[in-house]
């Protein structure tokens, strides 16, 4: 692929679209309506990855998903983030962007909660016609555990290596990883991540997934195989969301090294 037509990766967090402090699935629309009206304004290939929020943690924390095997609560929880998806590619429809779900529950098996095999040629067919495949966190298949948790967090990096993408983002819900003093830190790369270690965290609400910390290891992981630079910046806050797409540095940045 040409540079000018590889795809972005925008992850829109669960705790930006939807209420996380709610003990049930509660969309946040108005968020929902205003980011999918900044993302109608690029006009280059992309892929959106969701998080579940309250629509998949608070079920997942109930049936205990994240520890054990069960039918019930994974269907309960399938079902209830496909609602989200729908919710927001509606939204994203409703702005001209043609966007079509891709569940990873349908195309998706893990290994001990690590993506084994995800099947892309449809995504890749779908971008190369002007469609904008949305995947979101679900519950899937998992050839030791029955089923696993596959967090947004871990679905972006995979894509990003798989379609050779150069630019990712992942939008959440402060301005970036933060430090003692809550500033946002400018760059973090594998040579200086001890230092702000200890600052780093999980959710301060209900995700079963690793927060702040998990997002911060997996892009980590991913400059470290594919010197893949990444952003972690505020959805939350209008226009971000645009300037992200748009090229501006935002947030901050995870490199494999500090000049990069
Ligand atoms: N150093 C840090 N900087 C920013 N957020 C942090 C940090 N440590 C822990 N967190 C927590 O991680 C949360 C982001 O993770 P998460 O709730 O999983 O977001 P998302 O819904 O976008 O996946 C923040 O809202 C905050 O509560
Ligand atoms: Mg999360």
């Amino acid at each position: 692929m040409k540079a000018s037509e590889e795809p972005v990766i925008l992850k829109l967090g669960g705790s930006v679209i939807t209420d996380k402090g709610a003990d049930e699935g509660v969309i946040r629309e108005a968020e929902l309506l205003r980011i999918a009206r900044e993302v109608s304004g690029y006009g280059g290939k992309m892929i959106v990855v969701h998080g579940a929020g309250s629509f998949g943690h608070t079920y997942a924390k109930k049936y205990g998903l994240d520890r054990q095997f069960d039918l019930e609560g994974s269907v309960v929880t399938h079902e209830s983030v496909k609602k989200l998806a729908a919710m927001v590619v509606g939204a994203l429809n409703r702005f001209g962007i043609r966007a079509v779900a891709v569940h990873p529950m349908g195309c998706t098996v893990c290994k001990n909660g690590r993506i084994e095999s995800m099947y892309m040629e449809n995504i890749k067919l779908m971008l190369e016609k002007g469609f904008v495949p949305v995947l979101h966190g679900d519950v899937v298949m998992d050839s030791e555990l029955g089923t696993c948790i596959l967090s947004g967090d871990q679905i972006v990096p995979y894509l990003a290596k798989e379609l050779g993408v150069t630019r990712l983002g992942l939008g959440s819900a402060e301005d970036g990883v933060l430090d003692r003093d809550g500033k946002p830190v400018p760059v973090i790369t594998p040579g200086n991540f001890e230092e702000f270690r200890g600052c780093i965290g999980a959710s301060g609400s209900t995700d079963v997934t690793g927060g702040m910390l998990g997002k911060v290891r997996e892009l980590l992981e991913l400059s470290k195989t594919s010197c893949i630079t990444s952003y972690i910046f505020n959805a939350g806050k209008a226009d971000n969301v645009h300037r992200f797409l748009h090229g501006d540095p935002i947030g901050t940045r995870i490199s494999p090294d500090k000049g990069n």
